[in-house]
């Protein structure tokens, strides 16, 4: 039997440390960190997300500040609104939930948000300064559902270093910040994606496979080594019958689990740590505000 990756459990640990966290912020400054949440839209899994995220802050002590807005909004509306949260005093992160509707340029909404309260870490700055960093990752703000996975990762208390870690998917969410991750952990990193030659065969040589790809199941026992850790990162619905659906990964669990060493769950894997991050995250930027 693999070694089952509970995201569930370390979350709750992350959670339980944050809120102690913030507990210590609240003696010595007198306020607690503060989330906006940009929801623009009703895309169903968005949705989902968003709730999640609210619900978890508001757990560890985060003040939560709702902003669901039309589908409709114009751009500079959204902007607007960002500039505004960027000069609330009370606000130390703001996340604004991807996709955004096709009518709004993405990139120049992430740009406007101020790089400080950027809780996904998504800004240009930021993805910046990871990719620049050679020291430990404490004060960086860093996209959450990778860092989950990294955390994940230590968890098995292995060394990372030499090993050949492989990325499936070159996402700016996903793949790109987890591959610059695992370069600061010294592992061989490759990053696969749609286009790459004979992806099977660089996926058989990994020992860290993290798959981020949005394919249900997709990914079989054939593509897997013999004792590979696998960090499965989707999280895909699928439909049992007319009534029922479920949620998978992007790997069949069932196929490669005699075969692996380590694997997350999903859901339960990296699910919570995306939403724990984004916790830590905003902390991070409440404590570096409050010393301005
Ligand atoms: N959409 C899918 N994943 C994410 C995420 O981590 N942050 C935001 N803002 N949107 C997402």
């Amino acid at each position: 039997m693999p070694h089952i990756l509970n995201g569930k459990k370390v979350a709750q640990k992350l959670k339980e440390n944050l809120k102690i966290e913030i507990e210590n912020i609240k003696l010595k400054f007198n306020r607690v960190p503060g989330l906006a949440v940009v929801q623009v839209g009703n895309v169903a899994a968005s949705s989902v997300y968003v709730k999640a995220k609210t619900k978890a802050a508001k757990e560890v002590g985060i003040n939560v500040f709702d902003h669901h807005l039309e589908e409709t909004i114009k751009q500079s509306e959204l902007i607007n609104l960002i500039n505004e949260l960027n000069d609330n005093k009370d606000v130390d992160g703001i996340l604004v939930q991807l996709p955004l509707p096709k009518t709004i340029n993405e990139d120049l909404v992430l740009n406007s948000i101020k790089p400080e309260k950027d809780a996904d870490g998504f800004h240009p700055l930021n993805v910046g300064k990871l990719s620049i960093s050679t020291t430990n990752n404490e004060n960086l703000l860093i996209p959450c559902t990778p860092y989950g996975c990294l955390l994940l990762l230590r968890e098995l208390n292995i060394n990372l270093v030499g090993k050949n870690a492989v990325v499936i998917g070159r996402s700016n969410i996903v793949g790109k910040p987890m591959a610059q991750l695992l370069l600061k952990e010294s592992c061989t990193v490759t990053i696969v994606h749609s286009k790459t030659l004979d992806i099977e065969n660089i996926c058989k040589k990994a020992d860290i496979l993290i798959a981020a790809i949005g394919k249900p199941e997709f990914i079989k026992k054939d593509w897997v080594k013999e004792g590979a850790i696998i960090i499965d990162v989707g999280i895909n619905r699928v439909e049992i019958n007319k009534e029922k659906s479920k949620l998978v990964g992007d790997v069949l669990f069932s196929d490669v689990e005699d075969k692996v060493s380590a694997i997350t769950p999903v859901p339960g894997g990296v699910g919570p740590m995306t939403i724990g991050c984004l916790l830590r995250n905003t902390t991070i930027a409440c404590k570096k505000n409050n010393k301005n």
